[in-house]
C-alpha cells in the first residue's frame, strides 16, 4: 500500500487496480427469465485494454470520483457518469457495506476500453475498484466474497475479477476457466453513438415473440472450446456467434458495413461485441490485426478503430 500524507496531516493510502475489456467469442441467449435477465451460454476473453482505478482513502466519509483517459482510449468521457450511478462509486459502497467500512474514498479512473461499446468496459471499472477498495480499506476480503459482490453489481463483473477465457452460465456470472493456446489478435471497430444492453435484450424478446427467432435453452459450443484449445484463429473465427447480434444490427443498421469492411480484409471471424456496437474481428497474427485495422479505418466506418490481443489478465493490483 502506497502512503502519503493528504493535507490534513492525517496519513492517505493509497491503491491502485487493473481490470481488462473483454470479447465474447459465443453469446447463446436464452428466453427471458422472470427476473427480466436472460439465461446465458457465453464465452468471455479478456482482452488487454485496460482500466485502471485507483482508490485513496479519505479522512471523512465522503466519496469522489474522478476520470481520465488512457494513452490511445478513443471516445468521449463526457458520457461518464461521475456520481453514485457509476459501477466503480457502486462498488466502492457495496465494499463499505460488506465490510462496516465507515471511511470515504477517492476514486479515479483512467479509461482505456470503449464506453458503451460492449466491451464490459464498466463492468471492469467495478471490478478494478473492488479490488482497489477492499485493500485500501484492509478489509481481508476472499476470492469468493469478492465474487459475490461482483455479481451483485452486474452480470459481467465476475469475469472482469477473473479475466483470461472463461464459460459463462446463467446470467453469464457462473464461471469456468476455458483452456486456451497461445494468443489472438483482434481488431475492434468503435462507433460514436452507444447502444443500449436491455434495449438490445429487449429488441431480441420481441424476434422471439414474433416468432423470428426460436428460444430455445442456451449452450456452449463445443466448437469455440476446440478452436480455444488448438490455438487456431481460423478455426475461432468460424467458430464465433452471437445471438444478440441481429438485434443489435437492426438497431444499428451502419454495423453491416463494418463487417463488409473486416471481411474485404479477410478476417478470420467478425462477430458484434456483446450487445455491441463495437464489432470485433480475429486476425491471424498481429500485422494482419495491423493491416486490417488500417482497412477499416479507410473505409470510414468506424469512429475509431483499436487493436488488441487475449486472453489478458483478470484484476490485477499495481501498486499498493
Ligand atoms: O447485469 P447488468 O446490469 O450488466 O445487465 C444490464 C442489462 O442487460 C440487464 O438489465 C438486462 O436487461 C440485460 N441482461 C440480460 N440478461 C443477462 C445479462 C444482462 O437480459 N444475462
Amino acid at each position: 500500500m502506497t502512503a502519503g500524507l493528504a493535507t490534513d496531516g492525517v496519513a492517505r493510502r493509497l491503491v491502485r487496480a487493473r481490470a481488462s475489456g473483454k470479447v465474447n467469442l459465443q453469446l447463446s441467449v436464452g428466453p427471458r427469465r422472470e427476473d427480466g435477465y436472460h439465461p446465458l451460454a457465453t464465452v468471455f476473453q479478456a482482452v488487454n485494454l485496460y482500466e485502471t482505478v485507483t482508490a485513496a482513502t479519505r479522512a471523512d466519509a465522503a466519496i469522489t470520483l474522478t476520470v481520465s483517459a488512457a494513452p490511445g482510449f478513443e471516445g468521449d468521457l463526457d458520457g461518464v457518469p461521475l456520481d453514485e450511478t457509476n459501477l466503480a462509486w457502486r462498488a466502492a459502497e457495496a465494499v463499505r457495506e460488506a465490510y462496516g467500512i465507515v471511511d470515504g474514498v477517492d476514486l479515479h479512473i483512467v479509461k482505456g476500453v470503449p464506453i458503451a461499446g460492449g466491451m464490459a468496459g464498466g463492468s471492469a471499472d467495478a471490478a478494478a475498484a473492488l479490488v482497489a477498495c477492499a485493500e485500501v480499506w484492509d478489509c481481508g476480503a476472499t476470492r469468493a466474497e469478492l465474487l459475490d459482490l461482483a455479481a451483485g453489481l452486474g452480470a459481467d463483473v465476475p469475469f472482469s475479477l477473473l479475466g483470461h477465457t472463461a464459460v459463462g452460465l446463467g446470467r453469464g456470472d457462473e464461471l469456468s476457466p476455458a483452456m486456451t493456446h497461445g494468443e489472438f489478435h483482434w481488431v475492434f471497430a468503435l462507433q460514436a453513438e452507444g447502444l443500449s444492453t436491455p434495449a438490445v435484450f429487449g429488441r431480441y424478446d420481441e424476434f422471439v415473440e414474433d416468432g423470428v427467432r426460436l428460444a430455445k435453452p442456451p449452450r456452449v459450443d463445443t466448437r469455440v472450446m476446440q478452436a480455444l484449445m488448438s490455438g487456431d484463429p481460423l478455426e475461432l473465427g468460424l467458430a464465433l456467434t452471437n445471438d444478440l447480434q441481429e438485434a443489435a444490427l437492426e438497431l444499428a443498421p451502419r454495423l453491416f458495413g463494418v463487417i463488409e469492411a473486416f471481411e474485404e480484409a479477410e478476417a478470420a471471424g467478425v462477430i458484434v461485441s456483446g450487445s455491441g456496437p463495437t464489432v470485433a474481428a480475429l486476425a491471424v497474427s498481429r500485422q494482419h490485426a495491423l493491416e486490417m485495422a488500417a482497412h477499416v479505418t479507410a473505409a470510414g466506418v468506424a469512429a475509431a478503430v483499436v487493436t488488441a490481443d487475449g486472453p489478458a489478465t483478470g484484476t490485477v493490483i499495481l501498486e499498493g
